[in-house]
This record gives structure tokens, sequence and C-alpha cells, in this order.
């Protein structure tokens, strides 16, 4: 399978995509998390993109377009790929498409409001990179795989996360459309918990035609 995950800005892609790779036993391919790793590795690419990151700008298409080119071509994508944050402009799709099929994107549909809430409450471990849900109040926060102290995104300051949805619903909310003419969506609620919108999009995947109850149906 070939996968894209849409959605705005803590909508629950990176949680979604973590689940759904397994299931699959996909390749998890997520370019926020590449172009943090490349900051974190002081790269020139990295450099560049600190600043946009920070923020809450899109990095240029060019740059993301070539890195996830390459990514998909590596080893671990021969059973497929779930793409978490790519593409994010109607350019990045129309490249994606000159470079690879796709098989189904599926949007995660969240309110402003909830996301809000959400990026509130979001810690995530400079170690290993896992992503907590944690209560506010309580600052001292450590990471159950690697111990380390949990910190808060840079660009997860409400004032950049306003910012990111907006550039959201400019640039990336009409790749919704874009998907839907080419008959490649999937809309999925993700207001409930995390397992029910799990759930939900295992459902769109795996459910069965319902079979025929008309009597007499077994002889047909
Ligand atoms: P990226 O890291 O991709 O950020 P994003 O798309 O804005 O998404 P987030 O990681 O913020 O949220 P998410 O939807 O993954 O939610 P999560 O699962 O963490 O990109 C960062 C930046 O890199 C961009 O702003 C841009 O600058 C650049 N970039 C990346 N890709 C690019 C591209 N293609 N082109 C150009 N620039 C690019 O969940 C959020 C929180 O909610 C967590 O705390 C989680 O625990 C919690 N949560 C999850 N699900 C639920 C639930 N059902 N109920 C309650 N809480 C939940």
């Amino acid at each position: 399978m070939k996968l894209i995950l849409l959605g705005p800005p803590g909508a629950g892609k990176g949680t979604q995509a973590a689940k759904i790779a397994e299931r699959y036993s996909l390749a998890h391919i997520s370019t926020g998390d590449m172009l943090r790793a490349e900051i974190a590795s002081e790269t020139p690419l990295g450099m560049k993109a600190k600043a946009l990151i920070e923020a809450g700008e899109l990095v240029p298409d060019e740059i993301i377009t070539g890195m996830v080119e390459n990514r998909i071509h590596m080893d671990d994508c021969v059973n497929g790929f779930l793409l978490d944050g790519f593409p994010r402009t109607i350019a990045q799709a129309e490249s994606l498409l000159e470079f690879s099929d796709v098989d189904r994107a599926v949007c995660i549909t969240v309110p402003d409001e909830e996301i809000i809430g959400r990026m509130a409450k979001r810690r995530v471990c400079p170690g290993c990179r896992r992503t907590y849900s944690i209560d506010p109040e309580h600052e001292q926060f450590y990471c159950t795989e690697c111990g380390a102290r949990l910190v808060t995104r840079d660009d997860d300051k409400p004032e950049t996360v306003r910012h990111r949805l907006s550039v959201y619903a400019e640039q990336t909310l009409p790749l919704v459309e874009f998907f839907r003419e080419r008959d490649l969506l999937s809309e999925v609620d993700g207001c409930g918990t995390v397992d029910e919108v799990a759930e939900s999009i295992f459902d769109l995947f795996e459910s069965k035609a319902p079979e025929c109850e008309c009597p007499g149906s077994e002889d047909l």
C-alpha cells in the first residue's frame, strides 16, 4: 500500500501513522521528523529549515520533494509506505504523482479549537522523538522509553500553532479536493480517542461487503 495521511497540524497524523505502519508493515515517512533530524544534525538543509519551521512556515517544495523521492526508493519501502505530512501543497502532490502512484489519501479532520487544546498538551522526547499528551499543570515529565526530560516543540507555541493552521487552510486544504477529484480521498473524524480513530482508519481498508441475508441466498 502507498498511503498518504492528510490533516491539520495536531490532527493526530503522527500518532495514527505509527499504528497504521505497524499494522500493515509500511515504512512511516514523516517529513516533519526528517526535517527535525536534519536540524539536530545541523546540516545545511536543517539550518535552512529551522527558521521556517519555528515560524510555522512551509519548507520550499523542491527541498521536500527531492527528500521524499529519495526516501521512498529505500529498501524498507518495498512493502509500501505511509506519507505523514507530505504532500502539503498542490505542487508537491503533482510531483509525487509523477514519481509514484498512490493507493489512498486519508484525511483526518479535527476542529481548530480541539487542535489548539491538543498542542498545549503535546510534549516530545528530545532523545527518541516519542510524542506524549500531558497535563500542562505538571511540567516535569520524562520519556517512558529513554528517560529523557520531555520538551515542548518550538513550533507548538500558541501563536505559531494559529499561524500553522492558517498556512494549512491556505496551502494544504486544497489537497482534499485534489485527491477527491482523483477518487483517492477518504475522510475520517479525528475527534474520538486514539484507538477509536485508528479503528475508523483500519475499517477503510478492511471493511468487507455486507453478506447477503436474503432467504435462500446460500443456494446461489
Ligand atoms: P510536522 O511535524 O509534519 O507537523 P504537522 O503536520 O503540523 O503535524 P504535527 O506533527 O504538529 O501533528 P500531528 O498531526 O502529527 O499530530 P500528533 O499525532 O503529534 O511538520 C512540522 C513542520 O515541518 C511544518 O510546519 C513545516 O514547516 C515543515 N514541513 C513538514 N513537512 C513539510 C512539507 N511536506 N512541506 C513543507 N514543509 C514541511 O498529535 C498531536 C497531539 O495530540 C499529541 O500530543 C498527541 O498525543 C495528541 N493526540 C493525538 N491523537 C489524539 C486523539 N485522538 N485525542 C486526543 N489527543 C490526541
